[in-house]
């Protein structure tokens, strides 16, 4: 970590892939790349000033939520997270094969999460969402969280019925809250 926050200092809080070259890569996405720099520690940097605000706007946010990666520091273009060492509920339900009542309540208490914080955003898509190797639900990726205007899990939903699951996933919701699933239930095609 010291030498982590010289690097940073050295470049006045901004970083850079060709600066942070020497630690390993733990994902890119069409907005940041992600580097690992301890156990529990990584650094998103995003290109676009824009983006880096939105997400930090929304990590200091979702702080009160226990589903919310920590925020440990950010610099100009870069935020300091932590690292969920876990797999996505995408490649938990190819692995699994099958989606039980518990992950099902799992994601219910995520959207439940995502509202209760404030968020205008009440979705996530598969490879957004992650358990921790404690089993704990969390969301990464969440510039949007406070632009987007959505209260049915429309990206989800797609993101399930991609994979087989989707259907699978609305029975248990309406066998558990079928309230939700009847607010949903206009939007499902
Ligand atoms: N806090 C985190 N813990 C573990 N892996 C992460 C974390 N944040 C991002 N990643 C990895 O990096 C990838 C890209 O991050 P993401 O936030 O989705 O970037 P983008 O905004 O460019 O889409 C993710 O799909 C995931 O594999
Ligand atoms: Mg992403």
């Amino acid at each position: 970590m010291r030498e982590f926050e010289r690097l940073a200092a050295k470049n006045k809080g901004i970083l850079s892939p060709q600066i942070m070259q020497d630690y390993q890569q733990v994902g890119k996405g069409a907005d940041g790349s992600v580097y690992r720099l301890s156990d529990e520690w990584c650094v998103k940097i995003y290109p676009k000033e824009e983006t880096f605000r939105k997400e930090l706007d929304a990590l200091i946010w979702g702080q009160k939520s226990p589903v919310v990666p920590r925020l440990y520091g950010h610099g100009s273009n870069y935020v300091v997270i932590e690292y969920i060492n876990g797999i996505t509920l995408k490649k938990y339900l190819k692995d699994n094969k099958h989606f039980s009542t518990e992950i099902v309540e799992k994601v219910l208490y995520l959207l439940d999460e995502l509202k209760k914080v404030g968020f205008t955003r009440h979705d996530a898509e598969v490879r957004h969402i992650l358990f921790s190797e404690k089993g704990d639900i969390k969301v990464i990726d969440l510039k949007r969280y406070l632009m987007t205007d959505r209260t049915v899990p429309t990206k989800l939903l797609t993101g399930l019925d991609k994979l087989g699951y989707k259907k699978e996933f609305l029975e248990q919701v309406k066998n558990l809250q079928p309230s939700r699933y009847k607010e949903w239930e206009p939007f499902i095609d």
